[in-house]
């Protein structure tokens, strides 16, 4: 036992881990299992699975391919797991995930049902004092926020009357774990991003009358997921180092390349057929498997808007509910890209009724149903497929207190600042995995890269004694404004949406993320560490002196030792 900040006794531990998601799972299993480290995991969920935990919404499935949307780390997890297809379902992604934590022993360091509250950095002792809302107090070394960007922080708009409505009332990213019966309910859904494109189809398939309540159309390609069959995925097992190669050094996280060519240099022919033979494939490889300026040229972008928006108008029947749901106000995959089963057939059926929000804006709830600026919709069920406060909200729910006090709610009041999306500045022995302002796309790609990262990292600490890592402010302004200028030549900057925090009234509106490749991303890391971990200073105090009787260690930063320039 030691004596936490307060006073309050607390237990020791090398590491806690918040979060056990794809992200905390796999960090306890190389902080655990290869460092031999004391570790703990918190996670809020009464299970784990993280995302896959949480999401369980009608239709919710990933949209990476089954194959690379897991982990690559274990040659006989990925022999021995079998897909039943291309894109798994939420319970088969649950499945995975529990077969994880059971198969690598991880349950038993792995607190479910439990929130961790605060976190503060004690610069006496160099630990971080942690505490849950079950009261436990925790001394660790090490923090690592393995929170995600997404799931632990839905986005409930502040609609007039929410409390008003007497019906059933559901945020897809809180749905129930018991079935929700919808059968011959008049159903509401306000949203059209990822989850609502998914969700809409199942629930006409169930409702009496579905009203879609759409504000922006979006972009969506078709999945096809009936087109990956056993033989294939066979094949990329037998094939899994090369698979995982290119995954790993790609733009995306998934193992395609774009094909070399502008866009504007096919003549319109050549261009209909490369747009012909990815839209019949389906699924991301319609973006990260095509012409190389897609993303950032307008021109070229242009291009691929059009012919998406011709798509849309052929398969939905009523000319006027096309034109509706053709996306007009932002590029091409400007906004996180959707992939659809099913969504644009949906609104040919009769009980289902598009309603445009933003010409007819949303006024209130009422005790009955909805009502928008013309009329009102009497409603049993409503549900809100309307998003997250992504990336930096996961972050912002808890109180992080770093080196002399400093609030992390108050140093990113303008905007996330971190060094490589894995540290921040005056917060010492804090790492982020995918924090704001590490890389973007398949995610588990991502995740690994940045679980393995942080695992040498600590290593190196250990052995050499070090108590204390920190980034350097300089380097972690140079990230920013490195990603920032990486954002501004794609066409991310022009479309509003979660990317960007533009979906969060009053949220700062930039870039959260770096925009640049997953393989740029990976190689400036690499040469952080072989610069000797450039950008970062390191700090050695007498290991845990003082922490039984809450005296002062060493002066904090007694010996610092800065190493090399920052990539
Ligand atoms: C519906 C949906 C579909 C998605 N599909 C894809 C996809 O196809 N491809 C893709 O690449 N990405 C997808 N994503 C993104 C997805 O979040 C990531 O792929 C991945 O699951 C993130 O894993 P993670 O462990 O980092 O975070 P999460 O899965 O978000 O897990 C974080 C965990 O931390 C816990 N937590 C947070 N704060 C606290 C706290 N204070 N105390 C205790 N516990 C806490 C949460 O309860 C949560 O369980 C999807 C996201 C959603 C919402
Ligand atoms: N694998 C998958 O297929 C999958 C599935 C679900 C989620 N995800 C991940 O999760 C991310 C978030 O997806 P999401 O669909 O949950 O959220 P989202 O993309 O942010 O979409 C939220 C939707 O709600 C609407 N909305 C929000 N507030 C509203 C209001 N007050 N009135 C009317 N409409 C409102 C938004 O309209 P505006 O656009 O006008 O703001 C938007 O259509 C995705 O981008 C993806 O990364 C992936």
């Amino acid at each position: 036992m030691t004596r936490a900040a307060n006073g309050a006794r607390g237990e020791e531990l090398d590491a806690v881990i918040i979060g056990a998601g794809f992200s905390g799972l796999y960090m306890l299993h190389r902080l655990r299992d290869d460092l031999g480290l004391s570790v703990r995991v918190y996670e809020m969920g009464q299970d784990v699975g993280g995302t896959w935990f949480w999401s369980r919404y009608p239709g919710a499935r990933c949209d990476s391919e089954s194959y690379v949307y897991c982990y690559s780390f274990s040659r006989e997890l990925a022999q021995e797991w079998n897909w039943s297809g291309r894109y798994p379902e939420q319970e088969e992604l649950f499945a995975y995930l529990s077969h994880v934590a059971d198969r690598f022993e991880l349950r038993r360091d792995i607190r479910l049902s439990t929130e961790v509250t605060s976190a503060a950095f004690d610069d006496r002792t160099d630990r971080w004092t942690v505490r849950t809302g079950s009261g436990e107090t925790i001394s660790a070394r090490y923090l690592v926020t393995a929170i995600g960007g997404l799931a632990s922080a839905p986005h409930l708009p502040a609609i007039e009357g929410l409390s008003d409505f007497r019906g059933e009332a559901y945020h897809t990213g809180r749905w129930p774990q018991e079935p929700v019966d919808l059968t011959g309910k008049r159903v509401g859904v306000i949203g059209t991003g990822s989850t609502g494109v998914q969700t809409i189809p199942r629930i006409a398939a169930a409702a009496a009358e579905l009203f879609v309540f759409q504000r922006s159309p979006q972009f969506a390609v078709p999945a096809r997921d009936e087109m990956v069959d056993r033989a294939y995925l066979d094949d990329v097992k037998a094939h899994y180092d090369e698979v995982w190669d290119r995954a790993h050094w790609s733009i995306g996280g998934f193992p395609w390349q774009h094909n070399g060519r502008s866009a504007l240099d096919d003549t319109p022919e050549q261009r209909r057929a490369t747009f012909d033979a990815l839209w019949a494939e389906g699924g991301f490889k319609f973006i990260y498997g095509s012409y190389r300026d897609l993303l950032t040229d307008r021109r070229a972008n242009d291009f691929v808007a059009e012919y998406v928006r011709a798509r849309i108008r052929e398969r939905v029947a009523d000319p006027r509910i096309a034109e509706q749901l053709l996306p007009v106000d932002h590029p091409f995959a400007a906004r996180r890209p959707i992939v659809e089963t099913n969504y644009y057939e949906t609104y040919n059926l009769p009980h289902v009724h598009l309603v445009d929000v933003r010409r007819r804006p949303i006024e209130r709830l009422t005790a009955s149903g909805l009502r928008t600026s013309d009329r009102e919709y009497p409603l049993d069920v409503i549900v809100f497929a309307t998003g997250f406060d992504a990336v930096t909200g996961p972050y912002l729910r808890f109180e992080v207190e770093g080196r002399n006090g400093v609030r992390l709610a108050d140093k990113w009041a303008a905007g996330p600042c971190s060094y490589l999306g894995v540290a921040v500045s005056e917060f010492p022995n804090l790492f982020m995995v995918t924090g704001p302002g590490s890389t973007f796309g398949n995610l588990p790609v991502a995740i690994e890269h940045d679980v393995d990262w942080i695992t040498d990292l600590i290593r190196y600490l250990r052995e050499r004694s070090y108590t204390c890592i920190e980034a350097e402010p300089e380097a972690e302004q140079r990230w920013v404004a490195d990603m920032l200028h990486r954002a501004e030549r794609t066409l991310v900057p022009l479309a509003d949406s979660w990317l960007t925090g533009a979906n969060i009234p009053g949220k700062p509106n930039r870039p959260l993320i770096d925009f640049g490749s997953f393989s740029n991303y990976r190689r400036v890391c690499e040469r952080v560490v072989s610069a000797g971990y450039s950008g970062f200073r390191f700090g050695s105090a007498v290991p845990d002196a003082g922490v039984e009787t809450g005296q002062p260690s060493l002066v904090n930063g007694a010996v610092w030792v800065t190493t090399g320039r920052e990539a």
